[in-house]
């Protein structure tokens, strides 16, 4: 195991599995959020369940995730700090030929997701940066969250990167894992392209219908 991490191909691998579990988690929490639309009751009692009732498996939730990340991340970053030293003078002039924009903004497109992870749990969960957070009232957490412009537009723009994010992510994550067979018209990137749509659009109805006056 441990020579496999040690090997490119095995934090390849490692960024894949670890990756996958996040694109499972947020296909989960933006099909919960959607209960937003159904009322504040529904919304407020969604969030009881979770940080009460079944509170052991959102603890077990939390630290897969804590561990999935920190392993996606450290992966990355040896990664790359291999790609350097194997290049260390860089390009004098570098015209993309088959990447994708996707696949170049994933590196800073990643730390951006980190910094809103962090603001995102410290507005929504602790409430440590939140102007009226009141533990029992997600819906109302939500609502005057985001009625500052600010603070939606940094979501909104957390949601676009997701999608890139997402694009190159989704596809990157089924090769390295060896599950894409060979084809002009490959089924990954019909599924990355979905995910990449759909997750980040679901997330970005809370914002949107907030900030035109859609939900109060
Ligand atoms: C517009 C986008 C999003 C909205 C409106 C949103 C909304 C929320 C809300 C309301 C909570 C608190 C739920 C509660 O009452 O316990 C929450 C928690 C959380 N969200 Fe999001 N979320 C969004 C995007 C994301 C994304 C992209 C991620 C990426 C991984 C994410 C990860 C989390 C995590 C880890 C928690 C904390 C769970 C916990 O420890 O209790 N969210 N979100």
């Amino acid at each position: 195991m441990l020579s496999f991490w040690q090997s490119s191909v095995g934090k390849k691998a490692a960024m894949g599995l670890t990756g996958l579990i996040v694109v499972g988690f947020v296909l989960v929490h933006m099909a919960g959020n959607l209960q937003f639309f159904v009322g504040p009751s529904k919304f407020n009692e969604y969030s009881h369940l979770l940080r009460h009732t079944l509170i052991e498996l959102t603890w077990i939730v939390r630290l897969v995730l804590l561990a999935a990340i920190a392993v996606h991340i450290t992966a990355a970053w040896q990664l790359t700090q291999r790609a350097k030293a194997a290049r260390p003078v860089g390009y004098e002039r570098r015209d993309a030929q088959v990447s994708t924009y996707a696949s170049r903004a994933m590196r800073w497109g990643g730390v951006y997701l980190l910094v809103f992870i962090v603001y995102h749990i410290l507005h929504f969960t602790t409430g440590t940066l939140h102007p009226a957070y009141d533990e029992a009232q997600a819906y109302g957490n939500v609502v005057i969250g985001f009625s500052s412009l600010w603070v939606s537009l940094f979501y909104l723009g957390a949601m676009a990167l997701l999608s890139l994010h997402l694009y190159h992510g989704t596809w990157a994550c089924l090769r390295s894992l060896g599950l894409a067979k060979p084809s002009s018209n490959p089924l990954e990137r019909r599924i990355a392209l979905i995910v990449a749509i759909v997750v980040p659009a679901g997330f970005s109805l809370l914002p949107l219908s907030v900030l035109l006056g859609i939900v109060r």
